[in-house]
């Protein structure tokens, strides 16, 4: 895969959309998160790293509010999460789209119906111009898929589904697109076609990524900028190329 860290140097990142300050959250004696800080920028491509179990989920469900974190602060757009009520909670649930391990499609609806299921669910949001077709078709064409309208889940390769999941995150338009594992389970050919589509998107809509991931050669083609996520800390911050060089054995090791 080409280089492509270089070209994020010509974007200057200064707003941020995301502001996570001394986060800490233990589920009884295991203190997961101890202290985690982040920022990331509108327009910007963060990736975080972390090994198995070191609470790179717990992350994502303390920033949608799925789990309540026991101290810090987690500011997005503006909003301090931790003291949102639901129905404003829900609201910027809203700006923000995710895309889970696995594709989870509902097996039993059509890709069609998959794919106006979110429509529904943020209804007032669309109502005014609410052109399903138009929409869904879009959202279809900007992943290559448009002739899978009327197909089942079933009839649809892994990576299938996966891009069709993509197009149903972004078919309400978020501001901000939480990635977790988004190559996982793909072999490297499907991986590449899946990040080549994520960088896509993040330029035609100038969405903000933040992406957990495990695959190194997707967080280097990715990356604006990293975070390494040890012990419950972000223990490393920097540009993949930076990252990659460090002699510190706790960094390396992600990079073997
Ligand atoms: N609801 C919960 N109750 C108790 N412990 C939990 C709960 N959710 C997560 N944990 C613990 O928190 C730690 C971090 O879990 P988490 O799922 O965030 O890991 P992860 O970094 O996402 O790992 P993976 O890469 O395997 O997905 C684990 O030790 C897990 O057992
Ligand atoms: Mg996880």
């Amino acid at each position: 895969m080409e280089d492509t860290t270089n070209s994020s140097d010509l974007r200057d990142f200064k707003e941020k959309v995301i502001d996570i300050r001394d986060l800490r959250k233990s589920f009884g004696d295991n203190h997961v998160l101890n202290g985690f800080n982040m920022r990331l920028f509108k327009g910007e491509n963060l990736v975080i790293m972390g090994k198995s179990g070191s609470g790179k989920s717990v992350l994502i469900k303390c920033l949608v509010g799925l789990e309540t974190a026991d101290s810090g602060s987690i500011n997005i757009m503006g909003h301090e999460v931790t003291e949102l009520n639901r129905l404003l909670l829900d609201k910027l649930r809203a700006e923000i789209g995710f895309l889970f391990q696995g594709s989870a499609l509902y097996d039993s609806m059509t890709v069609r119906e998959n794919l106006e299921f979110p429509l529904r669910r943020h209804k007032k949001r669309f109502e005014k111009s609410m052109d399903t077709n138009a929409i869904v078709m879009e959202a279809l064409e900007n992943v290559g898929l448009a002739h899978t309208l009327e197909m089942m889940p079933s009839e649809l390769s892994g990576g299938m589904k996966r891009r069709i999941a993509l197009a149903r995150t972004l078919i309400i338009r978020p501001k901000i697109i939480l990635y977790d594992e988004p190559t996982s389970g793909l072999d490297p050919i499907t991986s590449k076609e899946i990040i080549e589509l994520m960088l896509r998107i993040q330029k035609k809509y100038e969405t903000s990524s933040l992406i957990i991931t495990h695959d190194v050669d997707c967080a280097r083609v990715i990356s604006d900028r990293m975070i390494l996520l040890v012990d419950g800390i972000n223990y490393a911050e920097g540009k993949y190329n930076e990252l990659s060089k460090a002699q510190d054995p706790k960094i390396k090791a992600f990079f073997k």
